[in-house]
């Protein structure tokens, strides 16, 4: 029964393994400073949480004898940070490296000796020459989902230096060095398990990260990790699975991810590489769901343009649409016949559809009276850049087929109807922001089979 189990995993991995990611993400050294430095931040503050408990003791001190002394409301004035490192460790994820940090705290002292007499006054602790080490693993869990661990933590503190105030001046030679040395080891002790905490607060966002997210009503995607993270000397790459579904229903489209490999690109922080075969199975989706379709009406001709989709401009080509009914506005209806197919070569995405175009008549009273149905056959092939923050196209027609299916007004010839103009358009949709995360110097560019998009981000 367990060797049976066993061979079955083992059967099992190969087919894991060779899953193609649909989308790619590489975070940059770029990135991975940018990470840094939002992650000092957050330690600098779990530091500054650090919570020291009362304690207190005896000591003998000559010439008095036994001391009794306690230390309480102990509390962090101030956190320095001033140097700190990561480095990536191929294979394994990340080690941080903070050095020459210093932590300033004050508390109240109170000391009883010879039985009666009571002293207590307050004291300023400076710690300096502290370094961390930690080596942080980045790992995908088991639900697909990246997750970081501190692995092993070292925290040695240089100096410190008691300061104390009131009281008789005496009694502090007595007391600095042991009182200073308590506090130091207090203090270390505490810094790993916060630095690990630190590490381990990210898991609950990375945990909230939808490996299947609702895209709207027909489609979902889904983006876990079809492997563990990659980490190499100066780059981690997340392999993704990238796959749209409809929603509930997760039928396997019959074509499946190409390998590809991000270029060695590094002036951006993040390098998103998202293949045509993420955006064929959002096609995929959206075709068996019913709803590639696109109604075209006369108020989405521009207002400049002398064609207007009415009875008018097509009763020069087919007097049959002007008789029969003149005087109105027109209606196109495109649907899909079958799945389009999205192909990416260098600076070129293009688009090959084949369609149905109905066209109506729109009656005063609303009603759509069919005029014809033509079959469309079409390659359009787009340029796309970023300009000005901006996702912009330019757009051309390839090829397009026409072809009657269906005429309700009489024959007529197809091919004179419609010549267009291959007109390159250009149009900017400005790029997305994601919640309290802003693009910046983003860039695309379509390689063959996938889109890549460098950019850079920064969290308000
Ligand atoms: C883009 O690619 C398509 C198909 O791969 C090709 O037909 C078209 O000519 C290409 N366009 C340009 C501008 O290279
Ligand atoms: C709408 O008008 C057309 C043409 O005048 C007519 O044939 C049709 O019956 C009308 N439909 C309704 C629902 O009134
Ligand atoms: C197509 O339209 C563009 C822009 O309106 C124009 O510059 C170009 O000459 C036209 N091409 C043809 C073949 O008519």
């Amino acid at each position: 029964m367990f060797l049976c189990c066993w061979l079955g995993l083992v059967a099992l991995i190969p087919t894991t393994l060779s899953t193609n990611p649909g989308v790619k993400v590489r975070l940059t050294e770029k990135g991975i400073e940018y990470g840094r430095q939002l992650g000092m931040a957050v330690i600098q503050q779990k530091l500054g949480s650090i919570k020291i408990p009362d304690f207190s003791g005896t000591e003998k001190v000559s010439p008095i004898g036994k001391v009794q002394y306690s230390l309480s409301n102990m509390h962090i004035v101030n956190v320095g940070l001033p140097k700190s490192s990561v480095d990536l460790v191929p294979g394994t994820g990340v080690t941080l490296s903070i050095g020459d940090a210093f932590i300033s705290l004050n508390g109240n002292w109170r000391v009883k000796y010879l039985r009666i007499i009571k002293d207590s006054g307050s004291f300023d602790l400076d710690v300096n020459g502290l370094s961390i080490a930690t080596t942080i693993s980045i790992k995908s869990d088991e639900t697909g989902r990246p997750a970081v661990s501190s692995d092993s933590c070292s925290a040695t503190v240089g100096s410190a230096k008691v300061k104390f105030h009131g009281g008789a001046s005496w009694l502090y030679n007595l007391f600095t060095t042991f009182i200073d040395k308590a506090l130091r080891n207090a203090l270390q002790k505490q810094i790993c398990p916060l630095v690990a905490d630190a590490v381990s607060d990210l898991n609950p966002q990375l945990k909230t990260l939808n490996v299947l997210a609702k895209v709207d009503k027909y489609a979902e995607i889904e983006y876990s990790m079809v492997s563990s993270p990659t980490v190499l000397k100066s780059l981690i790459d997340l392999s993704l699975k990238g796959e749209f579904y409809n929603i509930g229903k997760h039928q396997e489209p019959p074509f499946s991810p190409a390998a590809f490999n991000l270029p060695p690109q590094n002036n951006n922080m993040l390098y998103i590489g998202m293949s045509a075969f993420t955006v064929n199975s959002a096609a995929f989706v959206y075709n068996n769901a019913g709803v590639l379709s696109l109604s075209i009406t006369d108020d989405m001709i521009p207002k400049s343009s002398p064609i207007r989709l009415n009875t008018k401009t097509f009763g020069a080509f087919i007097p049959q649409i002007a008789k029969q009914f003149p005087g109105l506005m027109m209606k196109l209806l495109v649907k899909t016949v079958k799945t389009p197919t999205l192909t990416f070569q260098p600076n070129n995405a293009t688009v090959q559809a084949i369609t149905t175009v109905t066209a109506f008549a729109i009656q005063p009273n609303s009603t759509l009276s069919p005029l014809f149905v033509l079959n469309l056959e079409a390659s359009v092939s787009a340029r796309m850049f970023v300009s000005e923050m901006k996702l912009a196209a330019a757009v051309t027609l390839n090829k397009m087929d026409l072809t009657l299916d269906k005429s309700y007004v009489g024959d007529f010839q197809v091919r004179s109807v419609f010549l267009y103009n291959n007109t390159q358009l250009a149009k900017g949709y400005p790029l997305p922001t994601i919640g309290k995360m802003k693009l910046m110097n983003t860039q695309l560019d379509v390689l063959k089979d996938y889109i890549l998009i460098g950019t850079d981000v920064q969290f308000s």
